[in-house]
């Protein structure tokens, strides 16, 4: 059993008038593929922020490879090895695919932009290249990513997280609003990146042939609290999870 990259002990979370999370504690093995699943509003999304610095919890501990984490801003959750792909992903709609995944290279390796506006010969671009080639955005390199598609839009966020060089890969969603052939060509994608880079994965998902396709290990979330964590296998046979969450989905 190798030991914990992400640790999680007694996280809670509250908005104004919504107790979004209470004592979550969870442990992500290194180079596991985990899915945490749960209803709308279980707290998914807020987790994620939590644990890449978006929110700072009011109770608990966030650790990284055995650093005490919590409360740290996500630059420096960044720098420490991890990156986040968002549920609505974030890019800069203005800019190119290839512009938008250079900026993300440059912030890594804390470059200014006019510089490598002004060079052409700079070992960053190769990055650029082989990022684009390895999330099948090559052809779309000059196209602004306003016009992408939801399915390409998605993947260059998760070229855009890769270029941090993360450990821990947070995919909230990742295939939200996509078409059955986009679904089937990111989860591959996922797997890929997964193995090839040998990643630890979190993932979010609603969509349960995605998380039954790839997850190693699943947490059901439930109004805030973890329900249970376990093996696609024990998971779906628990009753208490169909109750809550699965209902009638045919698995
Ligand atoms: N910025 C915010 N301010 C106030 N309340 C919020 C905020 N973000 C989320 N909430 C509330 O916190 C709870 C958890 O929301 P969260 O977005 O984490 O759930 P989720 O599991 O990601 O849901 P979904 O499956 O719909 O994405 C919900 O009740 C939601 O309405
Ligand atoms: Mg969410």
């Amino acid at each position: 059993m190798s030991l914990p990259l992400l640790r999680l002990a007694g996280i809670s979370k509250r908005y104004p008038g919504v107790q979004a999370l209470t004592d979550v504690s969870l442990d992500v093995p290194a180079g596991q593929l985990r899915a945490v699943i749960g209803p709308n509003g279980a707290g998914k999304s807020t987790l994620f922020g939590v644990i890449s610095g978006e929110y700072p919890p009011e109770a608990g501990v966030v650790e990284l490879d055995g650093k005490n984490i919590t409360g740290w801003p996500p630059w420096k959750c960044v720098r420490l090895g991890m990156a986040r792909a968002f549920q609505v992903a974030k890019v800069f709609p203005r800019m190119t695919v290839y512009d938008n995944v250079l900026a993300a290279v440059m912030a890594r390796d804390g470059t200014s932009w006019q510089f490598w506006r002004l060079t052409s010969r700079v070992p960053g671009r190769k990055r650029v290249d082989g990022l684009l080639a390895e999330t099948g955005l090559l052809s779309l390199a000059e196209t602004p990513a306003a016009v992408l598609s939801q399915g390409d839009r998605k993947r260059l966020e998760i070229a855009i997280a890769l270029a941090l060089e993360p450990r821990l890969l947070l995919l909230d969603e990742p295939t939200a609003g996509m078409s059955p052939e986009e679904t089937h060509a990111t989860v591959e994608l996922i797997r890929q990146l997964w193995r090839e880079r040998g990643l630890t994965v979190m993932l979010t998902e609603h969509d349960m042939g995605v998380v039954f396709a790839l997850a190693e290990e699943i947490t059901v979330l439930h109004r805030g609290r973890i329900l249970c964590t376990g093996s696609p296998e024990e998971i779906r046979g628990r009753q208490d999870v169909r109750e809550v969450y699965l209902g009638d989905i045919e698995l």
